[in-house]
C-alpha cells in the first residue's frame, strides 16, 4: 500500500482544466499557511505570496497570457502570487553566498509546499512562470522592491490523472559507489 506523501505526489499535476468552483479565500489562506512551513537558506523565507481570488482574479490573467500563452486560465479560479527579494542570510554565509545566492531554491521549496499543500485539500494547481513583470506588478499591486517570477493558478476540476512524462531514471539517477 502507498503511503499518503506517495500518493500525493503522484496525484499532483498542472491542471488546465478548471471547473465553475471558485476556491474560497479560507481555502486560499490554508493552502498559504502550509506553504508557510516551507524551509528556506537560514530560514530567511525571501518570500510573500499575495493571494487573489474572486473577481479580482480576472486582473491577473491576462498577464500570464503575453503572446496568447496560457489560454486556459481564463478558467482560473484563483492564484497566489509569490514574490521574492534577496535573503537576509546568516552572517558567516553572507560572507561567503551572495544575498541572491539560495532564494531560488527557497522559491521552488515554496512552491512545492504550495502545489502539494493544495492537493491534499482537493484543489488543483497551475505554475505559471509566463509573466509580464509589469502588467503583474499593476494588478496585484506588489513594490518594485519585489518580483516575481511564479504564479500558482488554483481551481478545482475533474480531469483525470495523467501517467507522468520523465526522463528514463538512468539519465537523472546515478548509484555512486
Ligand atoms: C517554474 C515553472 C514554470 C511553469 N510555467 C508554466 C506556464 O507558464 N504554463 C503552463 O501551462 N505550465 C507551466 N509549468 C508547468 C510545467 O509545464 C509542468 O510542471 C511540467 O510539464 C510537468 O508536468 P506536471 O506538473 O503535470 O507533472 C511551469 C512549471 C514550473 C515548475
Amino acid at each position: 500500500m502507498k503511503n499518503y506523501f506517495e500518493s500525493l505526489i503522484k496525484t499532483r499535476q498542472s491542471c488546465r482544466d478548471f471547473n465553475d468552483k471558485e476556491v474560497e479565500k479560507e481555502t486560499l489562506e490554508r493552502i498559504a499557511e502550509l506553504a508557510m512551513l516551507a524551509p528556506s537558506a537560514c530560514n530567511s523565507q525571501p518570500w510573500k505570496m499575495y493571494l487573489v481570488s474572486g473577481e479580482k482574479a480576472k486582473d491577473v490573467i491576462p498577464a500570464l497570457q503575453e503572446r496568447g500563452h496560457n489560454p486556459f486560465l481564463e478558467k482560473a479560479k484563483a492564484f497566489i502570487v509569490v514574490t521574492e527579494k534577496d535573503a537576509t542570510l546568516k552572517t558567516f554565509v553572507s560572507s561567503k553566498f551572495h544575498s541572491n545566492h539560495f532564494v531560488k531554491y527557497d522559491i521552488g521549496q515554496l512552491l512545492a509546499y504550495i502545489t502539494l499543500g493544495a492537493e491534499s485539500i482537493g484543489v488543483k494547481s497551475c505554475i505559471i512562470g509566463w509573466i509580464n513583470q509589469e502588467e503583474l506588478r499593476k494588478a496585484v499591486g506588489y513594490p518594485q522592491e519585489e518580483v516575481s517570477n511564479v504564479v500558482v493558478a488554483l481551481g478545482y476540476s475533474d480531469c483525470e490523472i495523467r501517467d507522468k512524462k520523465r526522463k528514463e531514471k538512468e539519465e537523472v539517477v546515478t548509484i555512486v559507489e
